[in-house]
């Protein structure tokens, strides 16, 4: 089992450069889940860990090996895709038996290894199915299974459970949880799915064009995060950002009706800032007259409600309970000061007071 380190990673394709010096480290035996918007380069940082991508600058250390300049078969990991690129032709038992039987791999290992997934993976009623006859689902399982058996020191997942339906997607995850825990290898998976990430991640880094914009826990990105592009990306639906000054200390936030008390260091009197609030940090007051329900959404357990400030700003409140707001109603809303981000209006930093 190893840890993976990128060391000031560049890809460029041509002119191009869309990786720009990366610095990562991932510890032995962590679920690393890469999220960042469409283009980013997820995919690509994780296609140059498997050596399915060329390393333009930098190096790529899988445990103390350099890996760099590895063919993909020499780096110890195996890569499950969003599609599953199963062998029509082959039962499933040969699906993840092949890699093996290729590379010479004798009989009683191949069946071994095999049967270990198949129990990992709970495949023991499908083993004689052509692909075909397999639920979406079961299908992506064995093309885990195939990645399985090959005994990888580092597991690489591109949005593996992008294809299945919402159902599905909730086993599966509960399922590469479990393998985590099981198996204890180093993973790295992208996704898309904020739930995904949240839950199976010891360490989410976050990507924006070819940038690590920040890289920690789960709870400590939601909780303390470096910049309005993170806040903004961690939680769902995203914290409400409205605009406000610097006064006096304070801080005028007209669109949260709301003026924060001594919130602030005075070296940014004056300043247009940037106030971030949580959907689910924000209660709204029925006897209020600031903010018009424009619209609800009712989830069931939980509802939001999409408000209008009197200065035209958008904020989305989260509401549980008995009562909710009903659309085209005037209130008000309340937040607590803690619970108030601050940043730079122009460089999107953090100000922490
Ligand atoms: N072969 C290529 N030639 C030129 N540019 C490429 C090539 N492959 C990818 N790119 C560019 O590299 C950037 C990163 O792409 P990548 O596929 O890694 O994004 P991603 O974060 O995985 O996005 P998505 O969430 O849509 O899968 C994109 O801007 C993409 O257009
Ligand atoms: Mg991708």
């Amino acid at each position: 089992m190893s840890g993976v380190t990128l060391n000031k990673v560049i890809k460029r394709y041509g002119d191009v450069q869309v990786i720009h010096g990366v610095d990562l480290d991932i510890a032995d035996g962590e679920f690393c889940v890469f999220v960042g918007p469409s283009g980013c380069g997820k995919s690509t940082l994780l296609r140059m860990v498997a050596g399915l991508e060329e390393t333009t600058e930098g190096s790529i250390h899988i445990g103390d090996r350099d890996v760099t300049r590895m063919d993909p078969s020499e780096r110890g990991v195996a890569m499950v895709f969003q599609t599953y690129a199963l062998y029509p032709h082959m039962t499933v038992k040969d699906n993840m038996g092949f890699g093996l039987k290729m590379n010479g791999h004798p009989k009683n290992e191949i069946e071994s290894k095999v049967a270990e997934a198949t129990r990992i993976l709970k495949l023991e009623p499908y083993l004689d199915r052509k692909p075909s006859a397999l639920s979406g689902g079961q299908r992506q399982r064995v093309s885990i299974g195939r990645a399985i058996v090959r005994g990888p020191e580092v597991f690489l997942f591109d949005e593996p459970l992008s294809n299945l339906d919402a159902e599905l997607r909730v086993e599966m995850r509960v399922e590469i949880a479990r393998l985590h825990k099981e198996i204890g290898a180093t993973m790295i998976y992208v996704t898309h799915d904020q739930v995904e990430a949240m839950t199976l991640a010891d360490k989410i880094v976050v990507l924006r064009l070819g940038v690590i914009e920040q890289v920690g826990a789960p709870m400590d990105l939601y909780r303390d995060p470096d910049n309005k592009f993170v806040a903004g990306f961690i939680g769902s639906p995203a914290m409400n950002f409205v605009n406000g000054t610097v006064k006096g200390g304070n801080v005028e936030a007209p669109g949260l009706a709301a003026r924060y008390e001594g919130l602030i260091n005075t070296a940014f009197e004056g300043k247009a800032v940037s106030v971030g609030a949580r959907p689910e940090h924000i209660t709204i007051d029925p006897a209020g007259d600031t903010h018009t329900v424009e619209l609800t959404e009712s989830l069931g357990g939980v509802s939001f409600a999409y408000l209008t400030s009197e200065t035209g700003e958008r904020v989305i409140v989260e509401e549980r309970g008995d009562i909710r707001s009903e659309e085209g109603a005037t209130v008000g809303i309340h937040i607590d000061a803690n619970r108030i981000y601050l940043f730079d209006a122009k460089t999107e930093d953090r100000i922490r007071s």
